[in-house]
């Protein structure tokens, strides 16, 4: 073992990073991971990586638009429209230049930033999506990481119902996209409460109340604004779930709300012809973030349990909040490792992400010929690699196993001399000679 004493940082001369390196490697007991965040397994990206991809797909197919914004934010961008809950969670640090700053929690601020100051002249409506980290710091179980991945996608300056509709069927599209089978559509209209609420001047606090079930709180912040006479009704309305609750919704509401319930049924009819079926309607839903206006819908996947909700999304106003015009927006966010752990509790079989070829130099008078054969695969589009260890052909073809390899290929002598390499189905065991000129052709079959 060395001695990680007597390998200590020396004081002088060392530049700070091999100071650093040394001290890692030779005197810090072990660098653990932070709370909450994980080291992803070449096989747990390729399951991201193949969420990804769908996404990319269908998301394009829809005509959005892939954009990117950065990992940190003005923490004031956060601070002022998102609302508390998500404050709370913020991890919020000063720059060299005591700016406050913010790893963004979310993405829906900075597109609607970014929107504003460089987007807003694009033809309308603006279809974009966008995939990134964000960072909460909640408390860490399965599915609930401080370091976690969204997908989300925002729709800009269309017409409320077709945009509604255009967003949600993207998300389900996804659903189904990715190959997901359990997951429950839920549809609702914050349009409603605010209505119902629109007289108070604690709009905000009262729907925080009813989104965190604080019914205490909820009861004297009406009687502080006089309006203990609709408690009965929010609190009935908060009840409300199902597929068939709407006339229930509409009742409740009376006068106050009902085009805010009528939307949500005309929308339900719009998504039912667009195939979904099974909506479940929340005419009192609210969401953890204080910018919604109108619909907001959530997907759950029930497998997962506790944290079984893989979407959250709906229609807001942020622009107007920013600075800029008001204009219809609406979007989503979807937790990329909720999806992962979702398809993974379907037992969901992941296309295999391992290489097409592996090259095996039979003896090392055959390895810069194999190396050739090696640069020719891989110019040809072939995912492949080779032998760098020197082992045997057994030990190589166990190692072509636990990469995933499709196809080895010996380089061996006697095969070579009668220009050819032998190729191996590494799922059928078949074995065929193959004549090199003729190898690509072979491969791409
Ligand atoms: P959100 O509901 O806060 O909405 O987050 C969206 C999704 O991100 C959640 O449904 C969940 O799947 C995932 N998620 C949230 N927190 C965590 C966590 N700690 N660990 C793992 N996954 C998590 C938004 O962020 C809004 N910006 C959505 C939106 C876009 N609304 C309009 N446009």
């Amino acid at each position: 073992m060395r001695d990680r004493q007597a390998q200590a940082p020396r004081q002088d001369g060392d530049s700070g990073i091999e100071n650093v390196i040394s001290y890692l490697f030779y005197q810090c007991p072990m660098v653990e991971r932070p709370r909450g965040t994980r080291d992803l397994t070449p096989e747990d990206m390729a399951k991201r990586r193949y969420v990804l991809d769908s996404i990319r797909r269908i998301s394009d197919s829809f005509g959005f638009r892939e954009i990117a914004t950065p990992t940190f934010e003005n923490a004031e961008l956060f601070i002022l429209r998102s609302g508390p809950d998500i404050v709370d969670q913020m991890y919020v640090f000063k720059d060299k230049k005591d700016r406050e700053l913010a790893l963004r929690p979310e993405l829906t601020a900075s597109v609607v930033r970014f929107f504003l100051a460089e987007l807003k002249n694009y033809p309308k409506p603006l279809k974009l999506y966008y995939l990134g980290n964000c960072f909460r710091y909640e408390r860490p179980q399965k599915g609930r990481y401080r370091e976690f991945y969204q997908y989300g996608a925002e729709l800009i300056g269309g017409k409320p119902l077709d945009s509604d509709a255009e967003l949600i069927d993207l998300a389900m599209s996804v659903i189904r996209g990715v190959g997901l089978k359990n997951a429950v559509l839920r549809v609702g209209n914050i349009g409603i409460l605010r209505k119902l609420l629109e007289e108070s001047s604690d709009i905000l606090a009262c729907l925080r109340s009813i989104s965190t079930e604080n019914f205490d709180e909820l009861s004297s912040l009406l009687a502080k604004n006089g309006l203990s006479d609709i408690e009965d009704t929010i609190l009935s309305l908060a009840k409300l779930k199902g597929p068939d609750v709407l006339d229930e919704a509409r009742n409740l509401v009376g006068d106050k709300a009902i085009e805010e319930v009528d939307y949500l049924e005309t929308l339900g009819g719009v998504l039912k012809n667009l195939g979904m079926e099974n909506i479940q309607y929340e005419p009192g839903m609210v969401r953890g973030l204080d910018y919604y206006t109108g619909m907001v819908f959530e997907i759950d996947c029930p497998n997962l349990g506790a944290e079984k909700q893989v979407m959250g999304g709906g229609s807001y106003s942020l622009a107007d909040l920013l600075g800029g015009e008001p204009i219809f927006s609406t979007g989503f966010a979807f937790g990329v490792d909720r999806m992962v752990l979702a398809l993974e509790a379907e037992d969901y079989s992941f296309p295999s992400r391992g290489l097409d070829v592996y090259v095996i130099p039979i003896g090392d008078s055959m390895r810069e010929k194999a190396m050739g054969v090696l640069k020719t695969l891989r110019e040809n589009g072939f995912s492949a690699d080779m032998d760098l260890v020197g082992r045997g052909p057994s030990k190589n073809l166990d190692y072509a196993n636990a990469v995933g390899a499709k196809k080895a290929i010996f380089a061996g002598e006697d095969e070579w001399s009668r220009n050819s390499v032998s190729v191996k189905d590494m799922e059928s065991g078949e074995q065929t000679d193959v004549p090199i000129d003729q190898l690509i052709d072979a491969l791409s079959k």
